[in-house]
């Protein structure tokens, strides 16, 4: 069985492109895999958090996880911090890892762009991650497409080391992007991804909590175009359009030209609206509702994510052990 390892970060909006873009492919392929999925609360603070309201976020997080289907039998899920082996296999990767590698990443050139003051964490970010999927020895590792460099970099990390210490030390991970949903866009802005960060503007995002009304309005505004062609297309004039179908096209797992049958009785971009919207708020409605079950009993969450972190503790310490000696540090007796 392979192994898979994915994270999600508990701040922001959990929305439409971290569901499509993930987690409905982590709940998916559940059965079939050996699944770590991770809450990776560390990574939020990467950036200023309001201390309750992160606290508060991580079990909001886990409780729409496990009702996206996240099913902690069968997976083990977890959070980030409760097991201590990440802070430490980050550490000893930063000392494998040049600093230009790091300086070249897209996200953080991005984010440090758009900030005064930049924190060491969000640079080495990334080098947090490669140790969250290389202490697991993952074959997979299933993320949107703006992941993707991040997971190349996890590659590189675990191939240096390999070469520096010992081969075949770390599995070389996967990045495995699906094929719809790889990069949702905002609906208000359609050239660029639908983002966390920008949730709460309205009309940008769909959060997975939203109700069925929101929902309906947040696609009734989406930016379209002046046209009326229903059409996939990679013309930037007709991002938005493109979206709205990419979007359907990942909520129904139909094919291009099915989910162009479905629109070809609509009268114009209207009606694509009302249809895509009306896909999106019967696959979240019952996501909700168990959402809402769930966060009614937060002891029983706490009790699950404890398992999870005693489970991934029992690969991910022995792992970082391995890596200490390894490295030459010596074991306490
Ligand atoms: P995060 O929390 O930003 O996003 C979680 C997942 O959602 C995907 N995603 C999208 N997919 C499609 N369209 C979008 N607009 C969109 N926005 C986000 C992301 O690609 C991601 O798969 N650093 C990671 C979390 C992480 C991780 C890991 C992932 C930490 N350690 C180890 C994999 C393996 C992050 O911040 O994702």
């Amino acid at each position: 069985m392979k192994r898979v390892f994915s994270g999600i970060q508990p701040t922001g909006n959990i929305h439409l492109g971290n569901y499509l873009g993930a987690v409905k492919n982590w709940v998916e392929k559940q059965a079939e895999k050996e699944n770590f999925f991770c809450i990776v609360d560390l990574h939020s603070l990467t950036v200023p958090q309001n201390p309750e309201q992160l606290r508060f976020e991580t079990r909001s997080l886990a409780a729409m996880l496990i009702a996206a289907g996240i099913d902690p039998d069968k997976s083990t899920l977890f959070i980030q911090s409760h097991v201590p082996a990440h802070a430490e296999g980050c550490w000893l990767l930063n000392c494998v890892t040049p600093l230009g590698w790091l300086q070249r990443m897209t996200q953080y050139k991005d984010k440090s762009a758009k900030q005064e003051s930049v924190l060491t964490g969000l640079l080495d970010y990334p080098v947090l991650m490669a140790g969250d999927i290389l202490l697991y020895d993952a074959d997979e590792v299933p993320v949107g497409e703006d992941q993707k460099q991040h997971v190349e970099l996890a590659r590189d990390i675990a191939q240096r080391f390999n070469h520096v210490y010992e081969e075949e030390f770390f599995v070389i991970p996967q990045p495995i992007i699906p094929q719809a949903g790889a990069r949702v866009m905002g609906l208000d802005e359609p050239t660029n991804k639908m983002s966390k960060s920008l949730a709460e503007k309205r009309g940008h995002a769909v959060r997975l909590l939203d109700e069925p009304k929101e929902i309906l309005r947040s696609f009734k505004r989406a930016v379209t175009d002046s046209g009326r062609e229903i059409q996939f297309s990679t013309d930037p004039d007709k991002a938005g359009v493109n979206n709205l179908l990419g979007i359907y096209k990942a909520v129904t797992g139909k094919s291009e030209a099915e989910v162009i049958a479905d629109f070809s009785e609509a009268r114009g971009y209207g009606d694509l609206k009302v249809g895509v919207a009306q896909v999106v708020i019967d696959m979240l409605n019952p996501i909700r509702e168990r959402y809402q079950m769930l966060m009614q009993d937060p002891a029983e969450l706490d009790r699950l994510l404890a398992r999870g972190a005693q489970q991934a503790a029992a690969v991910a310490a022995p792992k970082v052990d391995q890596m200490k000696h390894t490295m030459g540090l010596v074991l306490p007796a």
